[in-house]
């Protein structure tokens, strides 16, 4: 197939170099957009078309732009890295593309190519590459490719006009002060996914419904919230935006199968990472007595948590409204040992300082 035709439309104003220092120099997460922004359009006649970059700026939409009333939408996170000689890469992307295709099937949207996804990723990145951050201190610039109904029509059926986009914004660490075990909250009011639902589609709509369960957490003094599976309240699922493992005394992980969590990149990459490491993984149910009972015996050692915005997070308490669950025994100031070696195996393929193994990362600039 044919690449896709984007046109480029410089913007008149880009932010100026000295601003852009002081961004880049403390980025936050999600607060500073770049330049430009990509858009491609999508009708039953034409299929996708129109594909362009343009200044970054407001939308104008119709107050019955179907997404505004029924969360047809499906979104995307993924980072460009820059290495020491200047060049920026990004990491699996045809995995997100695949991902939001999966998605985008869900959520009874049209797909996007892959490459056609892969092709508009790389061509904002191109036109905004001076927005990618140097290394140091694990910067770079987060991607947030999101396809939407934008049809104006109030009647719910799937949009015959939908809108894909992407956006891109510098980013620093997602938690504030830096690697250091976050605290959990187990809500049993609350579930994210059920058998036959979304869980598994990174859909708006699943963040909306985690976001009182995280209030939840916070109002217990917990940083995060972890969900059980729906049908049993019994099996481990995942964070409201991170998967998770759990590493045995004898070296094994375990992390919660698939099904209805959000299958992680991150997740599928570090299962490689471990094992090249000497530390099969499982992908099996997790229950919350395991948990329990694992730490409180020692043969859980460490806990954590992965995904693109917040890396490898190690985990520390667990707090549920019967009680607590301490952090294990192998959890560190900064995590557990293997968290660290992990993490780190991660970040230096990233950002090119060990030998990208599996083939993972895919040079933009
Ligand atoms: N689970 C949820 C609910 C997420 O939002 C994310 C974030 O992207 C992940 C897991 C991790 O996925 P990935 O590693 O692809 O970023
Ligand atoms: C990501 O890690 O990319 C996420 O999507 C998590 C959150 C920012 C939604």
């Amino acid at each position: 197939m044919s690449p896709m035709q984007i046109s480029v439309t410089p913007n008149p104003a880009p932010v100026d170099d000295a601003r852009l220092a002081e961004v880049l120099a403390a980025p936050g997460f999600g607060t500073h957009f770049t330049d430009h922004m990509l858009t491609v359009e999508w009708t039953p006649e034409r299929g996708w078309h129109d594909a362009r970059v343009t200044p970054y700026g407001p939308l104008t939409l119709d107050p019955a732009t179907a997404v505004l009333h029924y969360a047809q939408e499906t979104f995307e996170g993924m980072k460009a890295y820059r290495h020491a000689d200047g060049s920026v890469w990004t990491f699996r992307p045809e995995e997100n593309a695949a991902r939001m295709a999966r998605s985008s099937h869900r959520l009874a949207l049209p797909v996007l190519d892959p490459a056609d996804f892969v092709q508009c990723v790389d061509a904002l990145v191109e036109v905004d590459q001076r927005w990618v951050p140097d290394a140091e201190g694990e910067k770079s610039l987060y991607l947030r490719p999101f396809m939407f109904a934008s049809e104006a029509f109030l009647g719910v059926r799937p949009a015959q006009h939908v809108t894909f986009m992407v956006i891109a914004s510098p980013a620093g660490a997602y938690f504030k002060g830096g690697v250091k075990p976050v605290s959990l909250w187990l809500t049993e009011e609350y579930t994210r996914a059920g058998r036959g639902g979304m869980g598994a589609a990174k859909t708006g709509g699943n963040y909306a419904s985690s976001l009182v369960a995280q209030q939840e957490a916070t109002a217990h003094g917990c940083d995060q919230v972890v969900f059980l599976d729906a049908q049993e309240g019994r099996y481990v699922e995942e964070l409201g935006g991170m998967n998770m493992y759990f590493l045995f005394d004898d070296g094994r992980i375990v992390t919660p199968e698939t099904g209805t969590i959000l299958e992680g990149i991150t997740r599928a990459s570090i299962i490689e990472l471990a094992g090249k490491l000497g530390h099969p993984v499982e992908e099996r149910r997790f229950s919350i007595d395991e948990w329990r009972d694992g730490v409180a015996s020692g043969a859980i050692r460490e806990v954590f948590a992965c995904g693109t915005a917040a890396v490898v997070t190690p985990v520390g308490t667990l707090k549920h409204a019967g009680g607590e669950v301490a952090a294990p025994a192998g959890t560190g100031e900064a995590g557990g040992e293997l968290t660290r070696r992990i993490r780190q195996a991660l970040v230096d393929v990233q950002y090119g300082r060990a030998e990208d193994a599996f083939g993972w990362m895919h040079r933009v600039v």
